[in-house]
């Protein structure tokens, strides 16, 4: 699909409009109006929002009205230009006009109903089809009837490429866990963000033992894939300026390893490796947008299997900074990746430190696929993310960390255990462990994605009702651009 600017003939018009103000409709054609006015009289419609009202007239073109309601959010708007590309696929139309005067009229900003719009639009146009002989193969042009200037193209690209690094992390979750190994992960990491400027390095296994990185390693131990430590290293500031560190756990299939997992619902362990895609997408979307500001990207990537070299319930690992691990669930193994990733994340020294993690099934029971549970003991990370977040559109909750869950975390025979003694509040002992591997004065917060990465599309349209939702890659932008002077 393409999405262009400008008046164009097209088979079908889409009006995004409010509605339920008066001022509404009124850029409209008279006729359009009486006939939006009847469907409304006659119930077919109600004033609210959400709804959606396709007029065929007979004649080209057919118009295709959306009602937003009166309280308007940019993820309202998000909606609609989903639902519109939803609609256009599903009954073939080649070409269409999306009508935003409605929007600009009642004075929503041109950046948040174009960006809004053609974000929305470009999500949903999304398939993964690489493993199907025959693909779907449908050209649509479609045009945003804004003038074609400057700002308003700065404000469609960045649409895009806010859209491109998240569909892109939704194909690395939705691959195969025999194709997304941890070494293609890293090949898609350093192609993808190497295109866009990003010094992109993976370390191997023998590096990452040289590394003493062998809470990371010992994960690795059980699968014949080789494990890859990936280093993605933007200088966008000044060079002196500290960094910003995004970590993601890339556990490109989990097994459970040894602790083996049920078999029903495990072949969607191959999404376990979405925090470290939404770092891959962030990374490229930084860049490519040239943010003012230095970001690492950092994702230890392996797989979790049960093979005659993995971690054995009671082993006892020392990750990097010395801190000694007994792994009493070999299940638990994405904190052991990340205890690694997050020490080498503090030795970075800088301003802040982010991860996200399919971490538990906790998350998932607690929020469900509305909410991404996040986890910080800083006020001010906490204002920042909620400020990133409400620009994004994906819902965030902060959840409690105290020093009872570092307590539970506590090891019987080595510094701590990856198990904590009850499965309550599984999402914050998780988190309780993780925070031992982050120097002390360095701001962090967590994410757990666990309930929010994968089949959320019966929620956004936007998203495939089965599949990878991208969730993170748009609000690590939002939060990076929070740093930028
Ligand atoms: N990758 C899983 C968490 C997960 C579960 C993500 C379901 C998405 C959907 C993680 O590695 C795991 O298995 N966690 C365990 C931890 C437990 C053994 C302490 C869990 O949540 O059950
Ligand atoms: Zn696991
Ligand atoms: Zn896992």
């Amino acid at each position: 699909m393409k999405i262009s600017l400008g008046d164009k003939k097209a088979s079908v018009q889409i009006i995004v409009d409010f509605v339920s103000t008066d001022k509404s409709l009124n850029s409209l054609s008279k006729s359009l109006q009486n006939s939006i006015h009847k469907s409304i009289k006659e119930k077919r419609i109600k004033k609210e929002a959400g709804q959606c009202l396709h007029l065929a007239s007979g004649k080209s073109p057919d118009n295709l009205v959306f009602f937003l309601g009166s309280e308007l959010s940019k993820e309202k708007i998000r909606h609609a230009g989903a639902k519109a590309i939803n609609f256009l696929k599903s009954n073939k139309y080649s070409s269409a006009q999306i009508n935003l005067s409605g929007l600009l009229n009642n004075g929503v900003p041109e950046d948040d109903a174009l960006c809004a719009t053609a974000e929305g639009a470009l999500l949903a146009d999304y398939e993964f089809n690489k493993f199907k002989s025959k693909k779907s193969e449908q050209n649509l042009n479609v045009t945003i009837n804004s003038p074609k200037n400057k700002s308003t193209s700065n404000f469609l690209k960045m649409a895009e490429v806010l859209a491109e690094a998240t569909n892109f992390t939704k194909y690395l979750g939705d691959s195969p866990g025999n194709f997304m190994t941890p070494s293609q992960l890293a090949k898609e990491a350093s192609e993808f963000c190497g295109s866009v400027g990003v010094k992109v390095t993976a370390w191997n296994k023998n590096q990452i033992i040289k590394e003493k990185m062998d809470s990371l390693l010992g994960v690795s131990l059980g699968s014949s894939e080789e494990p890859r430590f990936i280093i993605m290293d933007y200088k966008g500031g000044n060079p002196k300026d500290q960094p910003v560190c995004l970590v993601g756990k890339g556990l490109t299939f989990d097994s459970g390893g040894i602790s083996l997992k049920p078999g029903a619902g495990m072949e969607e362990m191959k999404y376990d490796m979405c925090g470290g895609g939404a770092v891959i997408g962030a990374m490229y979307a930084i860049a490519k947008l040239k943010l003012p500001v230095n970001v690492i990207g950092i994702v230890p990537a392996t797989e979790n299997m049960p093979g005659p070299s993995a971690n054995k319930p009671g082993d006892i690992r020392a990750a990097r900074n010395g801190i000694t691990i007994e792994i009493n669930n070999t299940d638990a193994e994405g904190r052991l990746i990340l205890a690694d990733a997050l020490v080498y994340a503090s030795e970075q020294k800088p301003k802040a430190i982010f991860d996200a993690a399919t971490l538990t099934g906790a998350m998932m029971i607690a929020l469900g696929n509305t909410h991404t549970g996040f986890f910080t003991r800083n006020p001010e990370l906490a204002d920042r993310i909620r400020a990133a977040a409400s620009l994004s559109g994906e819902q965030v909750w902060q959840m409690p960390l105290v020093d009872e869950h570092c307590k539970d975390m506590k090891g019987t025979f080595a510094d701590l255990t990856n198990l904590a003694p009850s499965k309550n509040a599984g999402s914050a002992t998780a988190a309780a462990f993780l925070e031992s591997f982050v120097e002390k004065n360095i701001p962090w917060a967590h994410f757990d994605i666990a309930g929010t990465a994968w089949s959320v599309g019966s929620r956004l349209p936007y998203c495939t009702a089965k599949g990878a939702s991208g969730v993170m890659v748009r609000t690590f932008f939002e939060i990076a651009k929070s740093y930028c002077a």
